[in-house]
């Protein structure tokens, strides 16, 4: 079967409707909180579902009610969500238009009404994130992109505000200076543990009191969501945001909106090492997607001396010297 081309006006038109999409998901993830912290008031959990009941059910609720309208509207696309993946829906990837989408994205949060939490939804074509749409229904925040094209926010029923907020971006002379994402992730074992915070100990660290390697950024941040985390460095709220575990449908739609914020995307201290001076370093491919390991930085003011994505190679650098590389379980 021919793929569909995809051309600008059609992405377009798929941004509608999935923006659309999305806060009617938006709508059902709210009612889905209101639920689970009416269960954790109670006192008779018994009488109830208890809260994991709930957001199981809120995710597969919100995932089918995404996944029906989509196959309904566009019922060649092919769909890879979180929910579906765990129930055993493994499609391979193609070069078919495909709906890659986390329904709720941030399901720690979610359990524990901290109002981080969205539907990040996705599309990939030609094996590569080109639509991403990322909203928050407790903020009413919309983050939406198409590849090749700029990125916006859409705080409440305002107009949309072009990324990063920050118009020259800000220059980012070195980590030091930096506001880091990182997350603790599922994986609590010793060797995971012990690596990960070491490298937390070494980004905020203070070399002049004896961390060694310290880079005493400004503070690092734990958002809970990937998407989020995505969407903060297209705004240049967070400077980098680096994780190891994260699915692609965490990463989908906010590689896109990253990149049309100025910020760049690549995977592993490997794959950053074997591409960073080739002509296609920026390229998130199948293998950068589908690896599990994720590195953004937001847009840099340009100076005299450096692009912008010099500036942003620069930082990468600095940042995966001072961090170990973990293992994605
Ligand atoms: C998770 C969140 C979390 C990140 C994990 C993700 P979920 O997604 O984005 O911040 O650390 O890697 O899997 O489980 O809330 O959909």
């Amino acid at each position: 079967m021919a793929i569909p081309e995809l051309t600008t006006e059609a992405l377009e038109a798929i941004l509608d409707f999935t923006v659309a999409l999305a806060r009617t998901a938006g709508d059902l993830i709210l009612e889905g909180s209101d639920a689970i912290q009416s269960v954790t008031a109670s006192k008779d959990v018994n009488e109830k579902k208890n809260s994991v009941d709930l957001v199981t059910e809120y995710d597969v609720r919100v995932e089918e009610l995404v996944k029906t309208e989509l196959a309904r509207k566009y019922p060649d696309f092919k769909f890879i969500g979180e929910e579906s993946y765990s129930a055993g829906s493994r499609p391979p990837l193609t070069d078919e238009p495909t709906f890659c989408v986390d329904p709720i994205d941030g399901t720690t949060n979610f359990v524990h009404g901290f109002p981080f939490v969205c539907i990040s939804l996705g599309l990939l074509y030609k094996r590569r994130p080109v639509l991403g749409v990322i909203f928050n229904p407790f903020l009413n925040h919309l983050y939406t992109g198409i590849k090749g094209k700029s990125s916006y926010l859409t705080k409440g029923n305002g107009q949309p505000l072009k990324l990063p907020l920050a118009s020259p971006p800000k220059p980012l002379p070195s980590l030091s200076q930096a506001l880091i994402a990182v997350e603790w992730g599922s994986d609590r074992g010793e060797q995971t543990i012990t690596s990960k915070s070491g490298s937390f100990g070494r980004l905020a660290g203070n070399p002049a009191q004896d961390v060694r390697g310290g880079k005493m950024a400004h503070s690092l941040r734990s958002m809970g969501s990937a998407a989020l985390n995505f969407a903060m460095v297209a705004q240049g709220g967070l400077d980098l945001y680096w994780e190891v575990g994260c699915w692609p449908w965490d990463v989908c739609a906010g590689i896109v909106i990253a990149e049309g914020a100025g910020g760049i995307v690549t995977g592993s201290h490997d794959v950053f090492s074997s591409t960073s001076s080739g002509a296609s370093f920026g390229d998130v491919t199948e293998e950068i997607l589908t690896g599990r390991k994720y590195i953004v930085v937001r847009a840099i003011g340009e100076t005299e001396g450096e692009t912008c994505v010099e500036a942003q190679k620069r930082i990468i650098k600095e940042f995966y010297s001072s961090v170990e590389d973990v293992d994605a379980n």
